[in-house]
């Protein structure tokens, strides 16, 4: 396949070497479309010994073959890795100033991006307008994934690992990912850890970051569903194009599904909703003189949401429940979710162990998916957004197989 890699000005330029030598490997003829600022951070040979091709960067360069539209006119896929938050904004624009913007505007072949930048710039309303934009021509996002920036913050804007974009646009290029087999489907995922407060200032938490209910939302969204996120306390930045609704604690939440989940084909309870709450909430902020040298909280279950809303007729509704656990090993793991899942009532259980360093918090997930008669129907490990996608499929063919 004839591969266009655009590189633009950014740091994770010098791990877009790694997206080319991936895509070379694997089998394909690839030509590099740097911008003036991407040659800052990598250099030319090596972007041309990887490829294996000449480096195109200037407008003004071969002007006798129209290189400004034979690029993009040959290509198959252009990948875009790293996409600068210039970048994303000049494409959404149709701006044609150097060769990048040139072969962009010259291509029907699918465009497929990896935005990095910092946090500040991603959420900026500038790019959250561009990237919606562009997403709704049909451009292709891998990422940006949350994780260490190029200084010494950390938050969303990272640019998805180059084993992923290269996997992520060659699925695009066949046309096995980002199908639309969610089209007319109404997706309700809950995300995120419940909160239950104790006083003004203190609660009772744990520690769902909610990366892989959002990245069920993103994906859901990506194939076409109508999508309700029902966030808990998340730790990551709320995507856009789904409808948010914000429900802290376990109460609240049942308020909130009780009330929507009726009005959707598939309900994921992908939210870590605490068990207990306490009995009594101070008003006033609990203080050590008036409870001396020990305090003792007295706790009570909250409603077991998931398995409210798995009972009673459902009429075709699919409802998916998530379970957690610190299983010593695979089979105990299995046996754990087994049972859950014939508790609560639910059509399957997305099943992944957890632990002190494992499963919360980190971008990576490894689950398997039981159905209601407690038989593995999915298996994935991978990114939270491959994993979600993954998982999405057994819903998707399970809706299709009923209708
Ligand atoms: O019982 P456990 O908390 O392990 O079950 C986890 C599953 O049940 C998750 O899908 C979670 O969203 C859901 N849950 C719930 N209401 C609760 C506790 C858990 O819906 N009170």
């Amino acid at each position: 396949m004839n591969i266009v890699v655009g590189i633009t000005g950014g740091i994770a330029a010098y791990k877009a070497v790694n997206v080319i030598r991936g895509l070379v490997l694997a089998g394909h003829d690839v030509h590099v479309v740097a911008t003036e600022a991407a040659l800052r951070f990598v250099g030319r040979p090596t972007l041309e010994a990887l490829s294996r091709n000449t480096v195109n960067t200037d407008l003004y360069e071969a002007v006798a073959e129209v290189r400004h539209v034979a690029i993009g006119q040959a290509a198959e896929l252009v990948v875009i890795a790293p996409a600068t938050a210039n970048t994303i904004a000049k494409l959404a624009a149709g701006i044609a100033d150097d060769l990048l913007g040139n072969t962009v505007l010259a291509t029907k072949a699918p465009v497929v991006i990896a935005p990095a930048m910092h946090t500040e710039m991603w959420q900026n309303p500038a790019t959250v307008a561009n990237v919606e934009l562009l997403r709704s021509r049909g451009v292709h996002l891998v990422g940006p994934v949350s994780g260490q920036l190029t200084g010494r913050d950390s938050g969303a804007g990272r640019m998805a690992e180059p084993d992923v974009i290269v996997a992520e646009a060659l699925a695009v290029a066949s046309g096995t990912a980002r199908l639309r087999d969610l089209e007319g489907v109404s997706v309700l995922v809950t995300a995120g850890g419940t909160r239950e407060p104790l006083d003004p200032v203190r609660y009772i938490g744990n520690r769902s970051s909610g990366r892989q209910g959002i990245a069920l939302a993103e994906a859901a969204r990506d194939r076409g569903a109508r999508v309700t996120l029902v966030a808990a306390h998340v730790e990551v930045p709320l995507p856009s194009g789904v409808e948010v609704v914000r429900a802290e604690t376990a109460a609240r939440l049942l308020e909130v599904v009780s009330d929507v989940a009726p009005r959707h084909d598939v309900t994921i309870m992908a939210a870590a909703v605490s068990d207990y709450r306490p009995v009594a909430v101070s008003d006033a902020k609990i203080k050590k003189a008036a409870t001396g040298e020990r305090l003792t909280l007295e706790l009570v279950q909250n409603p077991d949401i998931l398995a409210t809303i798995s009972a009673g007729p459902r009429g075709g509704r699919l409802v998916v429940g998530f379970a957690a656990e610190t299983a010593p090993s695979r089979d105990e793991l299995l046996e754990l979710g087994r049972a859950k899942i014939a508790r609560k009532g639910c059509d399957y259980l997305v099943v992944n162990g957890v632990g002190w360093t494992t499963g919360f918090a980190t971008d990576g997930n490894e689950v398997v998916v039981l159905d209601a008669a407690g038989d593995i129907v999915f298996e994935a490990s991978g990114s939270k957004m491959s994993v979600a996608d993954g998982i999405l499929g057994v819903f998707a063919r399970a809706r299709s197989g009923a209708q």
